[in-house]
């Protein structure tokens, strides 16, 4: 997997593995658990698996928890099937992950820890398990934790199934060798999660970014990025751009600093909109792209979302509602079943998607897209279901003109619908 390389002057603090390894875990042993998580509030770092919650207030719920019982897990099972971040991360900084979560397992209390990978990931694995057994040997991990008296077992797992074994909840199943359908939250699995019992589950990638803020300092971290969600995201950049593969990029950067990032237009290509955020994310059109940041609070301005970490360039040649359809049907697909809004629900969504790409969409289609749109989102038991939406929401939103069905051009020019006068 490539490392697009970033401009001069852009922080990459994910993908470069730390100076002295261990020594994060060191000062987590030093200053205590309480201190560990207000370094990371005061930090601001929010977790980079999609759902940006702050990670030192997760840890805490589980931290003030009484039982007896605890785990920590890392979640580095990359649910989006075209992108590869966690995968590069993991290959090349696995060692600020597994620090990571060593120190998610310190300050909540848990004595047990699992990296849950993608078992195609066997480069990734391969460096993981390396790590952890060095470690072991060496009284880094194990029954006494640096010589502080702390126990800390950890393991790779490795998994393989269907997208939804990145919700945490199904992955927490999936590690117990259970059927994975996502549950009712709250609780969250920071209260009742692997076997009942508090876990924490934090994103690898921002696992990697506590290891460099314990190093760092919280102070450090904040002048990074975006003030409001500061750091560093991994993105996976891919379509009509000169080069494609990952690069990290601060929180905050516009799009079209990203695009341009990417070496620009591929050779010939027009660049008429960007997809962000995965097979549910949203068309951000060309005169949006260098006034929308990537940051998680400036992509919900456009009805886009960081997602999965994807970034799809989308030229002249590509019709929106072709490519809003299908990734309505793959995201159709891939719905568990386990909730009928959802299950019947995305279906039928991606069946008006198709009636639009094969002309058949009359007027009424697009108030039952928007209206099915809403009930889904109301309806969603998981952001799957909340999100599947999202790129026929946007498409019709900034390309109107390629979803409008012949009918509503007709009224819209003063003709009348149905009448052949
Ligand atoms: C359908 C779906 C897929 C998800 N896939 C992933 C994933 O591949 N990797 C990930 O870290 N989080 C994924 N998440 C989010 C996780 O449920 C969870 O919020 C995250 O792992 C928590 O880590 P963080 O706080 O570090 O972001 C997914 C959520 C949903 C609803
Ligand atoms: S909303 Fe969809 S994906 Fe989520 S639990 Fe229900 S059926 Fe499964």
């Amino acid at each position: 997997m490539k490392q697009i390389a970033a401009p001069k002057g852009w922080a990459q603090l994910l993908l470069t593995p730390p100076a002295t390894p261990w020594a994060a875990l060191r000062s987590v042993l030093a200053a205590g658990p309480a201190a560990t998580m207000q370094t990371l509030i005061d930090a601001g770092l929010r977790g980079r698996g999609g759902g940006g919650f702050l990670t030192g207030e997760k840890w805490r719920i589980t931290a003030t928890s009484d039982a007896e019982v605890k785990y920590a897990v890392a979640n580095g099972y990359e649910s989006d099937p075209a992108v590869f971040t966690n995968r590069l991360l993991l290959e090349k900084n696995a060692q600020a992950v597994v620090e990571g979560l060593a120190a998610a397992a310190l300050a909540v209390g848990a004595r047990e820890a699992f990296i849950a990978v993608r078992a195609e990931y066997t480069e990734a694995i391969r460096a993981l398990e390396a790590i952890v057994h060095n470690a072991e040997r060496d009284g880094v991990l194990g029954a006494n934790v640096l010589g502080s008296g702390r126990e800390l077992y950890m393991s790779v797992r490795p998994l393989q199934g269907s997208s939804m074994i990145g919700e945490e909840t199904v992955l927490l199943k999936a590690l117990a060798g259970k059927r994975g359908q996502p549950e009712q939250t709250p609780p969250y699995p920071s209260t009742v999660g692997y076997l009942g019992k508090p876990t924490v589950v934090n994103n690898v990638a921002t696992l990697a970014a506590v290891t460099w803020i314990i190093s760092n300092g919280a102070a450090a971290f904040k002048q990074i990025g975006d003030p409001a969600e500061p750091g560093t995201a991994l993105v996976q950049i891919s379509g009509s751009l000169t080069n494609a593969g990952v690069m990290e990029v601060p929180t905050g950067t516009p799009l079209a600093e990203i695009a341009a990032a990417a070496g620009g237009p591929a050779k010939g290509a027009t660049i008429k909109a960007l997809l962000i955020g995965g097979p549910s994310g949203g068309f951000v059109p060309a005169n949006l792209l260098a006034s929308t940041p990537y940051s998680g609070g400036g992509l919900a301005t456009v009805g886009a979302h960081i997602g999965s970490g994807a970034l799809l360039a989308i030229d002249q040649s590509v019709a929106i509602p072709e490519l809003a359809a299908m990734l309505t049907r793959w995201c159709a697909d891939e719905a568990c079943g386990k909730t009928i809004p959802c299950r019947i629900g995305t279906r039928r969504l991606a069946e008006i998607g198709q009636r639009f790409v094969d002309g058949l969409a009359g007027p009424q289609d697009v108030q039952k897209l928007h209206a099915l749109a809403a009930d889904v989102a109301d309806s969603a038991l998981c952001a799957h279901e909340r999100l599947t939406p999202s790129p026929l929401l946007t498409g019709m939103r900034y390309f109107e003109r390629e979803f409008v069905p012949a009918g509503v051009a007709a009224e819209k020019s003063g003709a009348v619908v149905g009448r052949s006068e």
